[in-house]
């Protein structure tokens, strides 16, 4: 018996020891085989208890139970504290800062911004300002002070929209304006001559939509009024702003056109960039692009205006800044860029 019960001791030392040493699931397995598996010392234990004569059996018994219970709670209260460790980290690898602002894409400028900026850059190294227009405009700033009176056929040119509000002067006329060429009359009436300005900004027209008409779109309108102004410095002004936009030497050439605005009126096209004008699919094996009108302000034009037309003269022109946003980026559905597709998008 004596054998027995001084052997308990150094099996429960040796047990805490191993237990302190515990840190994981398996460490806890590899506890429970060396102290109750067949080979434990508490088995041997147990068997040796069974040799032993009745009178000693009792007290050694008891001892050898007393011993199983403290393996028993030493087991117990270990896989306790591992599931409390591994839950605590669970909780610390899962946690979130809720207050952090949610992850976001980072924005970036629309194709006819980065177009625009870049003109206006370019013009204003050239000394033109950059004015505003008003997107509601009186029917005169819009045709009858650009040489378009309402009896005049050009009014049918650009599909209007017609606009009365309440409270309007039912004798003014109010349109979505359908040009940028309104801003000339502004400008010119706000500063008077000599003036340089450039108007980029949205128009509107009754248009059925398809790939490449949308109701609403981007021109920009140029204007320079001074003493002694000619075509050839229409023609420089051009070559210089294209020059830079398509970062080589670029050839325009002007055929004449009519605009009621301007006279002589001029459509002025660009050698195509793409074949240099050779002939390609985008110019449609001409050679050229189709790029903007232009013309010599008409003397009506600048009278309306209050600029006098025996001292001053000056070129205008207006080009579409969202199909030359497309021809920069190869884009070819104008309903793309106001589809607001963040796939579209994101790709500039
Ligand atoms: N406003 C014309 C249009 O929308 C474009 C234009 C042509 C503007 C000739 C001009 C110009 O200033 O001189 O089609």
């Amino acid at each position: 018996m004596e054998d027995v019960i001084s052997r308990i001791p150094k099996i429960l030392n040796s047990a805490r020891d191993t237990a302190e040493k515990i840190q994981n699931a398996s460490d806890i397995e590899r506890f429970e085989s060396e102290f109750f598996g067949k080979k434990s010392a508490l088995s041997v234990l147990s068997k040796q208890l069974k040799e032993l004569p009745a009178d000693q059996k009792k007290e050694a018994g008891k001892a050898v139970g007393a011993l199983r219970q403290q393996l028993t709670d030493l087991s117990l209260q270990k896989k306790k504290e591992l599931a409390g460790a591994m839950q605590k980290q669970k909780w610390e690898s899962e946690w979130i800062d809720v207050t952090k602002p949610a992850p976001a894409n980072c924005g970036s400028l629309h194709p006819i911004s980065r177009v625009q900026e870049r003109v206006e850059e370019i013009f204003q190294s050239m000394g033109f300002a950059v004015a505003d227009g008003n997107h509601i405009e009186n029917e005169w700033y819009n045709f009858d002070a650009l040489n378009i009176p309402a009896s005049h056929p050009a009014r049918d040119m650009q599909d209007t929209f017609w606009i009365q509000r309440k409270g309007d002067n039912p004798n003014k006329n109010f349109v979505l304006r359908t040009q940028t060429s309104d801003v000339q009359i502004h400008t010119m009436q706000e500063q008077g001559a000599p003036l340089r300005v450039i108007a980029p900004g949205r128009v509107f027209r009754n248009e059925d939509v398809d790939a490449s008409h949308d109701a609403v779109f981007y021109q920009v309108e140029g204007l320079l009024v001074d003493e002694d102004i000619s075509l050839a410095h229409l023609k420089g002004t051009i070559e210089t702003m294209l020059g830079h936009l398509f970062e080589t030497d670029t050839c325009i050439r002007f055929r004449p056109g009519y605009f009621p605005f301007v006279e002589p009126g001029l459509e002025v096209d660009f050698q195509c960039t793409l074949c240099r004008g050779k002939g390609c699919k985008t110019c449609k094996q001409t050679g050229w692009i189709e790029f903007m009108g232009a013309g010599m302000v008409h003397r009506n034009v600048l009278k309306n205006a209050g600029v006098d037309p025996e001292k001053f003269s000056g070129f205008a022109f207006g080009f579409g800044l969202t199909r030359l946003a497309m021809m920069k980026f190869g884009i070819d559905d104008i309903r793309l860029l106001s589809s607001q597709k963040i796939d579209f998008l994101s790709q500039f």
